[in-house]
């Protein structure tokens, strides 16, 4: 058996802007994702026969994640084994602390750090091309997440990295991730973009608007109005529409000082930016937990134990 282990960062889209939904039912993107200290653990033992995943941690939801053969992290452990031809067997444990269903990429983080910690144990591991056809073929997030880069801007399915960036100008912020009572399926929130932009007659998404330039001494509220202009995600509107609370959240973080309080994905989770203290709690009349966290500044490696 051979071991080995590494902490699964979570992702932000910084922007996410959905693009047309194509004959085959997905949609194009174009997405800026930064990687997020906010991990779960993911342990594999390679070797022997069998095959097993085993999914345990205070995020775990109560109903349990499904059928093993579902999970994407087990799926990603027999796409490798496919392409490598290595190994037969495998265990995977995970402890989950990414919220499931919050728009953070936790499955395709998981799955992620399964393709990287099975290439750094193969006896012949695979090329980075190799890695990121076997994360395309698992999920949207999953080619960034199994990459080796702080950042990246990504078009196609989320799967084409456009540019990516070793270094990150966000360095300074402190992060909150709000999670709401509920979670959503992205399916769900892929369907409702469509349903809203059918009953206006649009295929694709509103046009852009233009980035305004920041003046020489800018206030707090042009810094703020700045980042949001440089930011967007297209899922934002029609979530709160759907979920009041989620607006609710973003007016709430923006209230305790919050330069930049966005949807994370497809939601339900809510991500702000700080320059100073975040808060610890918010003014909600609902139940919501604050995870305090930073965008990372390292790309976090595997940790190779047998
Ligand atoms: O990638 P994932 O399996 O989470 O996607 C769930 C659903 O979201 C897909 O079945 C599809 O309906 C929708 N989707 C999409 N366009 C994408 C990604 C997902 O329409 N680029």
């Amino acid at each position: 058996m051979r071991v080995a282990r590494i902490e699964a960062q979570a992702k932000i889209n910084l922007s996410l802007r959905v693009l047309q939904r194509d004959p085959d039912g997905y949609h194009g993107l174009v997405t800026h994702f930064h990687r997020v200290d906010l991990s779960d653990q993911v342990l594999v033992r390679a070797g022997g026969s069998g095959r097993a995943i085993t999914c345990a941690g205070k995020r775990m939801p109560a109903g349990g994640l499904g059928p093993p053969e579902k999970n994407l992290a087990y799926r990603a452990a027999v796409e490798f084994s496919n392409r490598a031809g290595w190994p037969d067997g495998f265990e995977i444990e995970i402890d989950k602390r990414i919220p499931v269903g919050g728009g953070l990429g936790g499955g395709s983080a998981d799955a992620a750090a399964v393709l990287r910690v099975l290439n750094a144990l193969a006896p012949k591991p695979l090329s980075p091309q190799e890695i990121w056809s076997a994360a395309c073929a698992l999920g949207s997030d999953v080619p960034f997440l199994a990459g080796e880069h702080l950042r990246a801007i990504a078009e196609g399915r989320g799967t084409d990295l456009a540019y990516v960036f070793d270094e990150t100008p966000y360095e300074r912020y402190r992060m909150v991730i709000v999670v709401p009572p509920f979670s959503i399926s992205t399916a769900d929130a892929y369907r409702w973009i469509d349903e809203d932009r059918a009953q206006r007659g649009q295929t694709g998404p509103e046009p852009l608007k233009p980035i305004k330039l920041i003046t020489m001494h800018p206030s707090k509220d042009d810094v703020r109005r700045a980042m949001e202009d440089a930011t967007n995600n297209d899922f934002e509107p029609v979530v709160e529409a759907r979920h009041p609370e989620i607006r609710r959240i973003r007016e709430q973080l923006v209230k305790e000082g919050a330069e930049l309080a966005r949807l994370a994905g497809s939601g339900s989770c809510v991500f702000a930016l700080f320059r100073d203290l975040p808060p610890k709690t918010l003014d909600l009349d609902f139940e919501a937990q604050l995870i305090p966290t930073r965008l990372s500044s390292k790309v976090v490696q595997v940790e190779v134990l047998e």
